[in-house]
Parts: C-alpha cells; sequence; structure tokens
C-alpha cells in the first residue's frame, strides 16, 4: 500500500463509499468531501484554525434551543437559504416570491377570525394587513391561509422574551369566499439578527452589518397551490439594500401608509396612529 497524501487523501475517502449507497446520496456526500478538501487545500488550513472551526460549529449547536435556530441563522446570514431558495422556488409569472423562513417559525399557531387582531397586547404601531389572494390566473381562493408571525414594534419576537413563551404578533387567518384576507397587528420594526452566539461573532469577523428590513413573515397556502414561505418588507426602512440575511426583492416590498388617529376601514376607532398595508398574493399551481 502507498501513503495516502494531500493529493490522494481526497479519492480515498470517495472510494471508501460502499456501492450500496443510492446515486442522491453518493453525489451529495461526494460533493462535500471534495469541496471540504479543496478548501483545507486552498487557504492551507493549519491545526488551529481547523479546531476553531470545530469550536465554533460546537458551540453553534450548542446556542440551539426549543426557540432558537444558530445554524438556520449561520445558513442565513451566509446568504445559503436564499440561495436554496433560489435553486427550489423559481417565480412563475408574477407569482408571490419567497424568502428566507428564518429563526423565529412556531408551527401550529391559533386561527383567528378573518379580520382579527394577532398582536396580542405587543408594543408598536397598529396595522391593518389586507389583500387578496388569487391563482397565478387571478381567480380568487377561498379558504387559503396564512400562517403569520413578526417582530413587534421594538424588533423583538415573542419566542426571544425572557419566561414562559406567550405568543404573540402570530396567528393564521383563512380567506373568505373572495379571497381576500384582513387581520391587524403591528408594523414591525427594523432589527437585528441576534449577535450573541457563533453567528454574530462571524458577522463581527467579517465586519458587516447585522439589521434587517422591518418585515412581516408569513406562509401561504391553499388548496392545488404551491405553499409559499415569504415575507413583506416595509417600503420606508434604511436597510432595504443591506438585509443581513439576503432576503429581500423588489416584488416583496409593501407600502404601510400612515394614519393619525381616528376611524380606521373597518370601523376600529383608534386612539393612536396607525398604518394600512395592502398586499395581494398571486400562488402558482401545485
Ligand atoms: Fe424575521
Amino acid at each position: 500500500m502507498s501513503d495516502l497524501d494531500v493529493t490522494t487523501l481526497t479519492d480515498a475517502v470517495l472510494a471508501r463509499m460502499s456501492a450500496q449507497v443510492t446515486p442522491r446520496t453518493r453525489q451529495l456526500i461526494g460533493a462535500l468531501v471534495r469541496h471540504l478538501h479543496d478548501f483545507a487545500r486552498e487557504v492551507e488550513l493549519t491545526e488551529a484554525e481547523w479546531f476553531t472551526a470545530i469550536d465554533f460549529l460546537t458551540r453553534t449547536g450548542q446556542n440551539c434551543t426549543e426557540n432558537r435556530q444558530e445554524f438556520i441563522l449561520l445558513s442565513d446570514i451566509l446568504g445559503l437559504s436564499s440561495l436554496v431558495i433560489a435553486l427550489n422556488h423559481p417565480v412563475a409569472a408574477g407569482s408571490l416570491a419567497s424568502s428566507v423562513l428564518g429563526p423565529f417559525y412556531l408551527p401550529d399557531v391559533p386561527e383567528v377570525p378573518l379580520g382579527g387582531e394577532l398582536a396580542s397586547g405587543v408594543p408598536g404601531t397598529p396595522t391593518r394587513y389586507t389583500g387578496q389572494i388569487t391563482d397565478t390566473a387571478g381567480q380568487p381562493l377561498a379558504g387559503a391561509v396564512l400562517d403569520i408571525w413578526s417582530s413587534d414594534g421594538e424588533g423583538w419576537y415573542d419566542v426571544q422574551k425572557p419566561g414562559p413563551l406567550q405568543t404573540s404578533a402570530r396567528g393564521r387567518v383563512r380567506t373568505g369566499a373572495d379571497g381576500r384576507y384582513a387581520f391587524w397587528s403591528i408594523k414591525p420594526a427594523d432589527y437585528p439578527v441576534p449577535t450573541d452566539g457563533p453567528a454574530g461573532e462571524l458577522l463581527r469577523a467579517m465586519d458587516r452589518d447585522a439589521m434587517r428590513p422591518g418585515h412581516l413573515h408569513f406562509i401561504a397556502s391553499a388548496p392545488g397551490c404551491a405553499s409559499v414561505t415569504t415575507q413583506i418588507f416595509a417600503s420606508d426602512s434604511p436597510y432595504l439594500r443591506s438585509d443581513a440575511v439576503f432576503g429581500v426583492s423588489e416584488s416583496l416590498v409593501a407600502v404601510f401608509e400612515h394614519h393619525l388617529p381616528g376611524v380606521a376601514p373597518d370601523g376600529r376607532r383608534l386612539e393612536q396612529a396607525f398604518c394600512t398595508v395592502n398586499f395581494d398574493i398571486r400562488l402558482r399551481p401545485d
């Protein structure tokens, strides 16, 4: 046998996979090993740097909890999440564009009645969101569901707050027979992604800004249509062009119209200034 060296090690690792390995698994692991080895050769990785990376990934895992997903955040700030979305969700004929899921999604949140309130008392400018959900042919989609979550008006998600979880600025609404939706929440604030963990260290190492433009997350779904995970962004944010997670696209920017205290379009009387947003959604066939 000949000793393995810098040039022969990669092929030796690839050759060790058995013939039983499925073609896709072989492709995925094979490419991972080749790129990983090429990376180490290209940068002439030192042992100290290798250990720094091991420690970084270890702590990334240790920072994950039921309510915090540091690996998704890491993927987001490296642009990998947006790249995977771009690869998997081509936008068809004006259909709703996708954006990153982010680390703060919770499944199984309660449904609120059409026109209902999601904010649950969090700070922020009351905002009425409306729009119509149609298919790409323009047919209204009755019974389409928006699964919504956002930060509050100070930039904090419910899951980031100390103490037992009390969900807020979160919920589902279902469209009526005309495909229209409406709900109240708040205008989400610009906020920094969490920088107190390894993802934050990496941002500092790259001398990068952690800010995201204010946005409302939702997953739009309807029978017969492809579900879309996305966000709408406030057009007045100064961070639209420097989003820390590369999630903004032009079609997802919405105008939040500001109103003085008074009566909202649905008859609700407000003692404080409020916003209204209209955002129509087109879903492509499944
Ligand atoms: Fe977010």
